[in-house]
């Protein structure tokens, strides 16, 4: 067990810069995911039948298939047509695109959970279906959803692993350098995990806090 710690201890700065690779590579996903899921939502509701069936091909195709073949179009797929990107490019771009998804549906649940006055109370007031969305459902939708978007965040760290598939040096990457070079397994993958955490369960936490604030500030 000492041994194990030690070893780890050895490798500090390798799992230190998998874990910033790992948390720039979802930060960046998280906010590009954002941005598109927001777009996909308002295609996906919006009064245009063609962009509400684009919206929902988008998302059944990006959550019925698996990251990793996502990933694997992006980055080898593409290239076969000369489309090429960094590795890091194409780690956050497929990362970016399935969380989009996930967040749409997220925002649609948040936009179907508002009351129904809300929307007529603004409409009788005068305001356009657009002012209606804009200024009194996308707000207080965003409210609700806030803590399902952290959850996707701690999602987004745990599943970005797979993209040391293609060679992106995060966590897990450095975590397989680290069994090549001791010769051991279990270890640096116990090590890996320990990672993992330190990342995870203050970010749950976080959002747990959160939460209730938002249920208290709901019903003060
Ligand atoms: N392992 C899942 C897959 O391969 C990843 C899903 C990502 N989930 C998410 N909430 N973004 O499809």
């Amino acid at each position: 067990m000492l041994d194990w710690l030690s070893m780890l201890w050895d490798y500090k700065w390798d799992y230190l810069s998998g874990a910033q690779i790992t948390v720039l590579l979802s930060l960046v996903a998280v906010l590009a995911g954002f941005v598109l899921g927001i777009i996909i939502v308002l295609m996906r509701i919006g009064p245009f039948k063609p962009l509400n069936w684009f919206a929902v091909v988008y998302i059944e195709l990006l959550r019925g298939t698996p990251l990793l073949v996502q990933l694997f179009i992006i980055h080898f797929g593409l290239a076969q047509f000369g489309i090429e990107f960094s590795k890091f490019t194409s780690g956050a771009i497929a990362v970016s695109i399935n969380s989009s998804a996930y967040l749409a549906e997220i925002f649609r649940s948040g936009i179907q959970a508002v009351d129904k006055g809300q929307a007529e109370a603004a409409r009788s007031l005068g305001m356009s279906k657009g002012m209606t969305m804009r200024y009194i459902i996308l707000p207080q939708a965003f409210r609700t959803v806030i803590p399902a978007i952290g959850n996707e965040f701690v999602t987004i760290i745990k599943e970005s692993s797979i993209v040391s598939l293609i060679g992106i040096a995060d966590i897990m990457f450095q975590t397989d350098i680290i069994r090549s070079k001791t010769y051991t397994a279990m270890g640096p993958l116990l090590g890996a995990a320990m990672m993992y955490l330190v990342l995870t369960i203050p970010l749950s936490k976080a959002i747990g806090l959160l939460e209730r604030k938002l249920k208290n500030d709901r019903n003060s």
